[in-house]
């Protein structure tokens, strides 16, 4: 399992001083769509120049396949280790990304997002008109026919995705609460126990760390424990 850290701080400069107190630890950075609106790929340069870490660009995207292509082919060519999109934007969507990745000589890994984790159940049926579970299996299934590497999708969705497409479909999992701390909007939380249980490959830690008092020392205890 991999620790991916989300940049989700209110500036830049907080962002890289949250970065540099992690440097040297072996993690992954997820930069959102705040801080890459604002702040764009002259700040995924900042972060490769700041460690080795590895780079997750989460933009989600969604829009008509040639867009969706486009600007997958776009953000790809910027040099970042994992992208995503909406798993409701449909197969074919997908299926365009990928065509369009592969005559990249690197692509990164391309996961699709199944249901937000700020969703509850009720929530996410008023919009999808579907269970979570019956969306996870049936988004995961077009995601995998699609060429895709895997989704994003809470810690209790880990198991199912992969029965039902293939044990190494990569599972990504935000709304982890390493050690039970405050789920603030997030609905469907775990912790590191469930996500080792679950067996995801990646969890995304963000409020829990950066609003510690030390975040280092947190990313050192989930290191320990992962
Ligand atoms: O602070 P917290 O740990 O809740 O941060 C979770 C991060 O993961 C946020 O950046 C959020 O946008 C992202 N995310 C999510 N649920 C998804 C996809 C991404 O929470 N399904």
């Amino acid at each position: 399992m991999r620790l991916c850290v989300a940049l989700d701080m209110a500036s830049k400069d907080e962002n890289l001083a949250l970065v540099r107190e992690l440097k040297g630890l072996d993690l992954w950075l997820k930069v959102g769509l705040r801080s890459y609106l604002r702040d764009g790929a002259k700040f995924i340069e900042e972060l490769k120049g700041a460690g080795e870490f590895k780079i997750f660009l989460d933009l989600k995207l969604y829009d008509i396949s040639n867009t969706m292509a486009d600007a997958a082919e776009v953000v790809s060519k910027i040099g970042v280790d994992m992208i995503n999109l909406h798993a409701s934007a449909g197969e074919r969507a997908m299926k365009t990304v990928m065509e369009r990745l592969s005559s990249l000589q690197n692509r990164p890994l391309v996961l699709a997002v199944s249901a937000l984790t700020s969703f509850s159940e009720s929530e996410f049926e008023a919009v999808y008109n579907d269970t979570i579970s019956r969306s996870v299996r049936k988004f995961s299934q077009m995601s995998f026919e699609a060429g895709l590497d895997g989704m994003v999708c809470s810690v209790f969705e880990s198991k199912l995705i992969k029965e039902v497409t293939n044990q190494n479909f990569i599972t990504l999992c935000p709304g982890v609460r390493p050690f039970g701390e405050s789920a603030g909007d997030q609905k469907r939380v775990a912790n590191l126990v469930s996500a080792k249980q679950e067996g995801s490959d990646f969890i995304v830690v963000g409020r829990p760390i950066y609003e510690n008092a030390n975040p280092r020392e947190i990313c050192e205890r989930i290191l320990e424990q992962i």
